[in-house]
């Protein structure tokens, strides 16, 4: 399976923080938010990448991610040049996804909590039809939002509902089978614009083929979308880490972890770091 990471549009909400960098490119408490999403991919045991940014943006995350090798990934890179949809990623990305299987996750959204490894492993592990998440919000009309009948089978998508029929948002993160782009091209643009993620979704759900995960209170999922979100984010991810003393979306940890890179490859990446507190956990991850 193969992942793409969709950091594109404008950031207008987030002004002016996000005039001169990227909202991806913002800090979550230690980190850039763009590791988040990076790590949910990487947890599904993904390591093709493709990051999808503005054309503004895209050399300041090749600074920052490189071509991927050192966390025993690949990453590509390809851009946006108008945010016209997140369905259009699958256009974008269209050589890149060879007509196999792929995951989208939007560059802002952040996964946390038990189970969440084998939640994504099963999920990539599905070759045929999609499956996505659906997560309780208090505030419906800000997301996608799937709608359920009394036995728990999917009768509706919708983008950003004035009228929810439900309280269940669809997060930013998505499994498709290897279709995906051809449905992606014959897409029309919403009433607003835009190739939206829910139509795709609404070809599944015509064909059967759409599976809604519902993640329970074991799953923290945050859109880092408004400026509350982004605080609320960055408190909650410095409160476990230190309670926990474990990192949240450390790519090299999760690198040595998934094997995507042998101990003495991880030895080797350590040197080359910077001293820094975040230098010091992986460190102290080998004693
Ligand atoms: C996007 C999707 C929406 C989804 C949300 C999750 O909205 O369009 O369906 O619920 O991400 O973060 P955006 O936040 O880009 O407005």
């Amino acid at each position: 399976m193969r992942g793409i990471i969709l950091a594109g549009g404008a950031g207008t909400r987030l002004h002016p923080l996000t005039q001169v960098i990227s909202k991806q490119l913002l800090p979550v408490y230690d980190k850039p938010m763009v590791y988040y999403p990076l790590s949910t991919l990487m947890l599904a045991g993904i390591r093709e990448i493709l990051l999808i940014t503005t054309p503004e943006d895209s050399a300041n995350f090749v600074r920052l991610l490189g071509d991927g090798k050192q966390w025993g990934l690949s990453i590509q890179y390809a851009v946006q040049p108008k945010p016209e949809g997140l369905a259009q990623a699958f256009i974008i990305g269209r050589e890149f996804c060879r007509g196999e299987p792929v995951a989208l996750v939007l560059g802002d959204n952040i996964f946390h909590g038990a189970g969440l490894t084998t939640l994504l492993y099963s999920a990539a592990a599905r070759t045929s039809g999609a499956t996505v998440f659906g997560y309780r919000v208090h505030d419906p009309q800000r997301f996608g939002i799937v709608e359920f009948d009394a036995t728990g089978k999917v009768l509706s998508v919708e983008e950003k509902p004035n009228a929810p029929r439900s309280d269940w948002a669809l997060t930013g993160l998505y499994f498709f089978d290897g279709r995906v782009s051809d449905f992606a091209a014959g897409l029309k643009p919403s009433r607003r614009g835009e190739l939206e993620i829910t139509a795709l979704m609404e070809l599944y759900l015509q064909r059967g083929e759409l599976q809604v995960e519902r993640l329970g209170r074991g799953i923290t999922w945050f859109d880092t979308g408004t400026h509350e979100a982004l605080l609320d984010a960055a408190t909650f991810i410095r409160l476990i880490e230190q309670r926990q003393k474990l990192k949240i979306a450390c790519l090299e940890e999760i690198a040595l972890q998934q094997g995507f890179l042998s101990e003495a490859q991880f030895r080797g990446l350590l040197a080359t770091l910077k001293q820094s507190a975040y230098r010091e956990y992986l460190a102290g991850l080998l004693e």
